[in-house]
């Protein structure tokens, strides 16, 4: 039998670029925001054909709401509608849904939107997708440590004790972070799970993304040797 590359288990995206596409286009920045959200659909319909388990996408970051009031509420808008909407979409393809960041801030509206996406995409047994909401690497670690101190206030914390208190615990940690449109930093992404992810950054803009470019994400990450601090 054929045997099948190795993928990531867990892939993580920070998709870029979305304002420049909308530039180049003379279109309002809130185009490119719909546009790659049908970047979205293909690329983890695409991750599930591949085998790879789980794809965090960076959605909102703790920082993006220094955007115009107009920006950010086109986005909590978007997410409303299409976290709804694309229901049809992720049980069709078996997609679990689920959610990282601080969404008990959320205006409330959005924050029920995601409690029921999760409810309702439960049962799928395929690939998970995880939607990064108002997240911030840097949060999440200052949320689970705070987590920490509330159950066990006497004792030190550890490492273990960090990883059992963030978001998703029972989530792997990603393997390989990928961002789009040339952009070579990590933008407070999964800041403690990155510490030996593999990292790539590539030239296209997020909402061009398509098949392809997971296909050649594999190729990539089969190319690589991970050693975590040892001798290969
Ligand atoms: C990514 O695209 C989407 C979000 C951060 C919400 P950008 O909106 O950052 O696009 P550029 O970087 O301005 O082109
Ligand atoms: C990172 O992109 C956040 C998301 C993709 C949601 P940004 O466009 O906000 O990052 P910076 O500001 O260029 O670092
Ligand atoms: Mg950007």
């Amino acid at each position: 039998m054929e045997e099948r590359p190795v993928v990531p288990t867990h892939l993580g995206i920070i998709m870029d670029g979305n304002g420049r596409w909308a530039q180049k286009r003379s279109l309002p920045r809130t185009a490119g925001h719909l546009e790659g959200l049908k970047a979205l659909k293909k690329v983890i319909k695409e991750a599930s054909n591949q085998g790879i388990g789980f794809v965090t996408f960076y959605v909102f970051s703790t920082e993006n709401w220094k955007r115009s009031k107009q920006e950010v509420s086109y986005l909590m808008g978007l997410l409303v509608s299409k976290l709804h909407g694309e229901l049809a979409f992720y049980n069709k393809y078996n997609i679990r849904i689920l959610f990282r960041g601080d969404i008990a801030t959320l205006p409330k509206e959005v924050a029920t939107v995601i409690n029921n996406t999760i409810s309702a995409t439960a049962a799928n047994t395929g690939i998970t997708c995880i939607l990064a909401i108002n997240y911030g690497g840097q949060d999440e670690i200052c949320r689970a440590v705070n987590r920490f101190l509330e159950e066990k206030p006497e004792r030190n914390i550890t490492c273990k004790d960090i990883c059992s208190h963030l978001d998703l615990p029972e989530v792997p940690p990603v393997d390989m972070i990928v961002r789009s449109a040339n952009e070579r930093r990590l933008s407070n992404f999964l800041l403690w799970d990155s510490a030996y992810a593999e990292l790539e950054f590539y030239e296209k803009l997020w909402p061009d993304w398509n098949f392809e470019d997971v296909q050649r994400i594999c190729t990539d990450f089969a190319k690589r040797v991970r050693k975590f601090g040892g001798v290969q």
